[in-house]
């Protein structure tokens, strides 16, 4: 979704917005913009499509402000044109506006109070532009009040006025915010990432605050004038691992990174001499964990398919009914929550909308709601009571990887903290601490098959179509196989539980629509064997993903992907790999965006 980067501090603010664009990249976008005051003028520059081509425009110019606004946009009102990028700007050129958000009454506002105003775009932003220059009166944060006191929608906005110009506005509403103290300057941006190089201090903005920005610091007030005061956290993501470090794109370098970021997961959270996790932030007593008569994970997109694997352990190992539910479903359902339910929202962003709301209603209905989030200081973080951070450091490629693992890792320890209090007898419990130990080199075992899931995705790169099979734990692994798959190489693909193909899919299987099976050594072997041995009937071309050793695959197809052998409801952390970099060296041969793939966002901050 949008990006948004404010400056004012002491450095030329044009490079350090761009290079903030740069690090904002990852969330997706179809234009971008700057404006600066340089000297008393406002400069301001957009362009349509990639970040270069708006420095393309920006070659020739010679702009020496110390203070600026920079934008990247993701359509939703208007098309992708230049004039509807942001910033926007009122009648007189002198409010520049850039938003990320939804202005949802926006026609109402132009009726009601922009007669006699020209506009020059079809955002709803403008219109802010325009409201700001109407409540104007020589003080740009009370003008940015009152406006927004005339706002329906979501916002998080960043503004400023050639008139003061050593003024930044921030204000949030929806739409994440955060203010980078350094020295003698301040940040403002969607996230952190573009601030990393220059500082660790940072106010994150909450809902309904205003932040003004000048050289003497900051302020924080509310709708109604009030100052609030908030304390800055420090943050430790370092710029280093916002970097590509020589990789080809930022999604190779995070699957690579797995075995090295599942550790910060896992780290001083297991205790092996009584055999469970333990995981502070749950924030939950003894007695309040044996309260908790069910479970509901709350979740979108690739963050559903590691809580379904998290659901096979719950259950498995605490004997606690578990459920999946999509936040987009669950937000309008009328959804049955007590205070015998705990709910976990779980986000690589922390900030998906839909996830969002479902935690919040879960809330209200007084249910425990807690987080298992990676972006520290995200909304989801910081509205739940308690949850878990997944540690998996700055994941800048649209598509997951490391954060899906890291969400497994932190779901599997929650599930043997709730067996352990529940039924697991301490030598089960200290066998899953033990396999999970082992995790992060069987990981680097399973990244060892990189050459045979380049050379599979280069005979199956012209199929249009793909299966993805797996039974028991290795379902959800086949959902976010089949998930990485269309999401970067843009090749449609399904996931089914093997054992339903028979009741319709099957009569989709033929030689022009391969099958990815999972066929690994656990409980369901031999059931899953028969699905396979259904598919050659059909004659369907095969890729197995089986277990080290097991020699038997080989008479069934020769295109097989081997991974060790871990304890079953571990098999997601291990299984996954390969088909992370199947879907990866697809995207890569079929000449894709790999790290932006179109029409997607990584942070969606909206329904
Ligand atoms: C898939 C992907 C999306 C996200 C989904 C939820 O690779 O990135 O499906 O998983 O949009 O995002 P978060 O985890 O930020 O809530």
């Amino acid at each position: 979704m949008c990006g948004i980067v404010g400056y004012i501090g002491t450095k030329e603010a044009l490079p350090v917005l761009i290079k903030g664009l740069k690090r904002l990249e990852y969330r997706g976008y179809d234009s971008a913009g700057v404006a600066v005051i340089d000297q008393g003028k406002i400069q301001r520059r957009r362009a349509v499509g990639k970040i270069d081509q708006l420095t393309d425009r920006l070659k020739t110019e010679q702009w020496g402000g110390a203070i600026g606004i920079a934008h990247t946009r993701w359509a939703t009102h208007g098309g992708v044109t230049e004039e509807n990028a942001h910033p926007h700007t009122d009648c007189s050129g002198e409010i520049m506006v850039a938003h990320n958000g939804i202005i949802e009454n926006y026609r109402e506002l132009r009726d009601k109070f922009l007669g006699g105003h020209t506009l020059q775009s079809k955002t709803d932003t403008e219109i802010l532009a325009h409201l700001i220059e109407v409540h104007y009166q020589g003080d740009l944060r009370l003008a940015v009040e009152q406006a927004l006191r005339h706002v329906r929608g979501t916002y998080g906005l960043v503004i400023l006025h050639k008139k003061e110009p050593r003024k930044l506005i921030a204000a949030r509403l929806g739409s994440p915010l955060v203010v980078g103290i350094g020295d003698k300057e301040y940040y403002i941006a969607s996230d952190t990432s573009p601030m990393l190089a220059y500082t660790s201090q940072v106010i994150f903005l909450d809902d309904g605050e205003i932040a003004e920005v000048t050289d003497h610091g900051l302020q924080i007030y509310d709708l109604h004038d009030q100052q609030i005061t908030k304390e800055a956290e420090h943050i430790d993501w370092s710029e280093r691992a916002a970097e590509q470090g020589g990789y080809q794109h930022f999604m190779l370098k995070e699957i690579i990174d797995q075995p090295v970021v599942i550790k910060d997961a896992l780290r001083g959270r297991l205790v092996d001499s009584e055999g469970t996790a333990h995981l502070g932030g749950l924030n939950m007593t003894e007695e309040q964990m044996h309260s908790v008569q069910r479970i509901i994970l709350i979740a979108c997109g690739t963050a559903s398919y590691a809580a379904l694997a998290g659901k096979y352990a719950f259950e498995r190992l605490s004997g606690i009914p578990t459920e999946v539910d999509m936040g987009s479903e669950f937000r309008y359902r009328d959804p049955i929550v007590d205070r015998h339910t705990l709910v976990f929202a779980i986000s690589q962003s922390g900030e998906t909308a839909d996830t969002l709301a479902a935690a919040r209603e879960a809330k209200r209905k007084g249910a425990f709601v807690r987080g298992i989030v990676n972006v520290v200081g995200s909304t989801i973080a910081r509205e739940t009571d308690g949850g878990t951070y997944i540690h998996a450091g700055p994941e800048l490629a649209v598509a997951s990887t490391k954060a899906y693992t890291n969400m497994v890792a932190v779901l599997l320890m929650y599930a043997l903290q709730f067996g352990r209090l529940k039924r697991l007898t301490v030598a089960t419990g200290q066998r899953l601490v033990a396999a999970l130990r082992e995790i992060p080199d069987k990981m680097q075992t399973a990244l060892q098959q990189g050459t045979k899931a380049r050379a599979l995705a280069e005979k199956y790169r012209q199929y249009k179509n793909f299966f993805f099979l797996g039974r028991g734990i290795n379902y959800p692994v086949a959902l976010e196989g089949s998930h990485k798959l269309k999401e970067i190489s843009y090749i449609h693909s399904e996931a089914y539980a093997a054992g339903e193909m028979k009741h319709g899919a099957n009569a989709l299987l033929a030689l022009d629509f391969p099958v990815l099976a999972m066929m690994t050594k656990n409980q369901l072997y031999e059931k899953m064997r028969s699905n396979v041995e259904e598919v050659r009937a059909r004659q369907s071309p095969l890729i197995l993903v089986a277990t080290e050793g097991d020699t038997e695959a080989r008479e069934l197809t020769e295109d097989i992907i081997y991974v060790p052998a871990t304890m079953e409801l571990l098999e997601p952390l291990v299984n996954t790999i390969p088909l992370q970099l199947f879907a990866y060296h697809m995207a890569v041969l079929l000449g894709r965006d790999v790290d932006r793939p179109r029409n997607l966002a990584k942070s969606v901050t909206v329904e």
